[in-house]
């Protein structure tokens, strides 16, 4: 949630910020602004997407700047509330990432003691106290600055004094990509792939000095050095390489990451059993789309291993679940690393003792660096907001965790194998079949309502199907358990309401039918989703996609790419901003 950047060197800074805040757009996009220096500082911000911005083609000199994109919080989408923010003098100026809770009594006493506020948000009060404690040192100014504040941040300062940009971070991230006399500050990575590969990820509490050819960090007022990390993904992966938007290229990457993925023999990665008998197996956790993944990962784990796991929504764990159970290890899952929530919930598990195990998409992220150990999903970087390439690459990589563990039925991982090899080319042929899902996402987006339903490892990707829906088309959409519909859903349905129903290859699929001739029953238009064998579904179901058929354990991967081209088009349909969809941003760094 909200993108900021800076930029050291030679070039002029303004083309280089407006660049790297393009590609942090998916962290917000309500408006936006940079400041550069040249011997004073120019600052530019509007409530308007940073490319309009960049069309203004003003002049903004300067080899030195910082800049943001922004994803409200406190404070409406305005020119003044947009970022950077100067203070009284003019010269202190800053961009900031994060939540100040305690904004309003250091607003106050500010404003007090004479300090001049031009926003509603909690973020100017950084500038101003900053410059309160300003006499020639940006470093000590900004560190006794962060000291006061309550809530996670992270911050960029700059001051016209010197060619140094200082950067502060407790709880949001910034990564500092390292260069030959030119150094760069960013949210994220995707924001430096174009100039540099070496990265170094701040850790909470430092302080960092950033100039053109230095980076000097600083952690309880001591110099620290952190280790610099080599970032493997090619500048080109960050672009829509010829495709419309992100989001289908995202999809369409599928394929190749899975095949990628399967390669790969995951190691052991359980600890032993050390709590004997009061044991619980593992606990997964995660937000949004990631705790589908839970919820799909569990029913992955337990069937392999017949080890017990559980999935909690990382938002609602608040507990210790210590007191209760004893879990062998606790899973975050998250894309991003960087989703608060989760961070903050697989951090109170460790602290309370137990094993944790980081399941992310991005290297040297938050999560991987507070858990004992991490998994890579390796899907590349995600740059649309609705997560789809990440998601199967979580499911895919939840199941070789799975085949990892001693198993339940040894001779299982051989037939898997056989249809894990093939599952690549199984999903290249849903995504070739661009024009039934087209046509299907067109008839579903005339409707204002609609009801996913599955059972068994297909109820998350029902709930997966729904949430993308909701996310891109903004129609809504519920994802419900087929069992549950006659408990209370089924009174929503009618003619204008469809379902749209996830078949399953294993025991659940007697149930499924039997779900789909009760809401047919009533008159409801139902979208049946289902392997090939089930052509008579066309005899009962209104429309229906057939997809490749599959072990029961690797047919939810194929029904999350079909549902993932269902909510693409519908909202290509709709004519909606896909990769940048109303009030999202694609990290969520605040609680
Ligand atoms: C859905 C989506 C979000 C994320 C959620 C968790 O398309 O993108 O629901 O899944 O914000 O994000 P990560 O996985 O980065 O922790």
């Amino acid at each position: 949630m909200c993108g900021i950047v800076g930029y050291v060197g030679s070039r002029q800074a303004k083309t280089v910020l407006l660049g790297m805040m393009l590609r942090l757009e998916y962290r917000g996009y309500d408006s936006c602004g940079l400041a550069t220096v040249e011997t004073g500082v120019n600052l530019v911000k509007a409530a308007t997407r940073v490319q309009d911005l960049a069309d203004r083609g003003m002049e903004m000199p300067g080899t030195y700047g910082i800049g943001h994109t922004r994803w409200a919080s406190v404070g409406t989408v305005t020119q003044e509330n947009a970022h950077p923010f100067m203070a009284c003098d003019q010269a202190v100026v800053i961009a900031h990432n994060g939540n100040i809770k305690n904004f309003a009594e250091l607003k106050k006493r500010l404003e007090n003691s004479g300090h001049q506020f031009s926003s509603q948000t909690d973020s100017e009060v950084i500038a101003h106290l900053t410059e309160e404690y300003y006499q020639g040192d940006l470093v000590d100014a900004l560190g006794k600055a962060v000291k006061e504040l309550d809530g996670p941040f992270a911050v960029i300062a700059l001051h016209p004094d010197n060619r140094r940009l200082v950067a502060a971070v407790n709880g949001c991230p910034i990564v500092i990509g390292l260069g030959e006399g030119e150094n760069w500050l960013a949210s994220d990575v995707p924001a430096l792939l174009e100039y540099t590969g070496r990265v170094i990820h701040l850790e909470d509490g430092d302080i960092a000095a950033v100039e053109a050819d230095s980076v000097k960090i600083y952690a309880k007022g001591r110099l620290v050095s952190r280790a610099n990390q080599t970032i493997g993904w090619a500048p080109e992966a960050v672009a829509r390489a010829g495709y419309q938007h992100l989001m289908l290229k995202e999809i369409h990457e599928q394929p190749r990451i899975i095949r990628n993925i399967i390669q790969r023999k995951q190691s052991a990665w359980l600890p032993g059993d050390s709590f004997g008998e009061t044991t619980c197996g593992v606990l997964l956790i995660g937000c949004g789309s990631s705790y589908h993944a839970c919820l799909a990962g569990k029913i992955l784990i337990e069937r392999l291993s017949g080890i017990q796991a559980n999935a909690e929504l990382a938002t609602e764990l608040f507990d210790v679940t210590g007191s209760t159970r004893r879990y062998r290890a606790v899973i975050g899952l998250s894309q991003s690393g960087e989703t608060a929530d989760t961070c903050a919930a697989l951090d109170r598990q460790r602290q309370a003792g137990f094993y944790t195990v980081a399941v992310s998409n991005v290297p040297g992220s938050r999560i991987t660096r507070l858990a004992e150990q991490t998994i890579l999903t390796d899907a590349g970087p995600e740059m649309s907001v609705a997560a789809t390439k990440s998601f199967t690459a979580q499911l895919v990589t939840l199941l070789n965790m799975g085949l990892a563990l001693p198993l339940k039925e040894p001779k299982r991982a051989l037939d898997l194998t056989g249809e894990l090899r093939a599952l690549p080319a199984r999903l290249q042929r849903i995504l070739d079949r661009e024009d039934a899902h087209a046509s299907a996402a067109r008839w579903l987006a005339s409707f204002k309502n609609i009801i996913c339903i599955g059972r068994g490892i297909f109820l998350p990707i029902a709930l997966e199907c729904a949430l993308k829906l909701k996310e891109i088309t903004y129609i809504h959409a519920e994802g419900c358990a087929a069992g549950e519909l006659k408990h209370g859903t089924l009174a929503l349905l009618s003619p204008v309401t469809p379902v749209i129903a996830f078949m399953g290859t294993d025991e659940t699929r007697a149930q499924m039918l039997t779900a789909i001739r009760e809401v047919k029953a009533r008159g409801v238009p139902v979208l049946a989703i289902a392997p090939e064998g089930e052509e008579d579904l066309e005899d009962l179901a209104d429309r229906v996609i057939l997809l490749p058929r599959t072990d029961p354990l690797l047919q939810p991967v194929l029904a999350a790419a079909a549902a993932q081209m269902l909510a693409y088009h519908a909202a290509l349909s709709l004519n909606l901003p896909i990769d940048n969809p109303r009030n999202l941003a694609k990290s969520v760094t605040v609680e």
